[in-house]
């Protein structure tokens, strides 16, 4: 069997995403901040806005992982240099230090979202975001437009995070490590309410729209598949999981 890390792997959908993976026959080392067992063959504490505690992490796990799935996330009630350190800088770092120890073929899923669907209009940001790290991510929020107004901060961390996976998607060619990225609609975990209350009256409107608010059960499955080898030849996309509402936001189409 593989050995798939999971990180947010106490909650949501990293939770059914270790169940998943559990289920279909790997050993899953989980990675949260919070102490949930479940699901996990291991599991490492680890705040991801600390980039010394990410170094130590990166020190025990063991080498010859198959596969990566970054979904630890916090919504965008949170404030913004929390967003931009868990879901962007945060998950970089463990990332790219954790290349050293993937098997050859490896596979790495980016927990995305529908609030990444804009990347393509927020580009120079992006690229000003490119090189960040923790201690400029302060400064960062301060000057670019992915400061704490209406949760814009989540917004951006997710378009950059888009941007970064299909950059990447021939990085690690040489190895057959290969990255996508999974951007659900809104699913019925704990933060669903921070997204409605960030949102206002649009949640309702989205909700109406795709029937239903997704559940993990939705997700974790297609995490799962984007890991194992019968992906094997996706790379560098970004696969919307969503009801349908991506589609339905490319309203000149209809
Ligand atoms: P959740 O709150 O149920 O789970 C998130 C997990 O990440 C928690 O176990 C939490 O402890 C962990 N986490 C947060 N900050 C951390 C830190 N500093 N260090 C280590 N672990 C940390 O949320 P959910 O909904 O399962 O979210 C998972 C991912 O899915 C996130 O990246 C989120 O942005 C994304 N997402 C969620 C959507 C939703 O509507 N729930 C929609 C689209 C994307």
């Amino acid at each position: 069997g593989k050995t798939i890390v999971v990180t947010g792997c106490a909650s949501g959908i990293g939770l059914e995403t270790a169940r998943v993976c559990k289920q279909w026959g790997a050993t899953v080392l989980g990675v949260d901040r919070t102490m949930t067992q479940e699901h996990v063959d291991a599991l490492y504490k680890v705040d991801l806005t600390d980039p010394a505690q990410i170094r130590e992490l990166l020190r025990v796990l063991p080498a010859g992982i198959h596969g990566l799935a970054n979904i630890a996330g916090v919504p965008p009630t949170a404030p913004a240099e929390v967003v931009l350190k868990v879901n962007l800088v945060g998950l970089k770092a463990l990332t790219l230090g954790l290349i050293p120890k993937l098997a050859d073929g490896a596979s790495i899923v980016n927990l995305a979202s529908l609030a990444g669907f804009d990347w393509a209009n927020h580009v120079s940001s992006i690229h000003a975001a490119e090189q960040l790290d923790f201690d400029d991510v302060a400064d960062f929020v301060a000057t670019h437009d992915a400061g704490d107004a209406n949760g814009r901060s989540y917004f951006f961390s997710k378009e950059a995070l888009v941007a970064w996976t299909l950059q990447n998607r021939w990085t690690w060619r040489e190895r057959g490590i290969r990255m996508n990225a999974v951007s659900p609609g809104p699913v019925d975990t704990p933060i669903l309410g921070d997204f409605v209350q960030t949102l206002g009256a649009r949640a309702e409107e989205d909700m109406r729209v795709m029937d239903r608010p997704g559940t993990p059960a939705d997700i974790a499955p297609v995490v799962a598949f984007l890991l194992s080898d019968a992906s094997g030849w996706i790379r560098g996309t970004n696969l919307a999981v969503d009801g349908g509402m991506s589609s339905h936001l490319l309203s000149n189409l209809h």
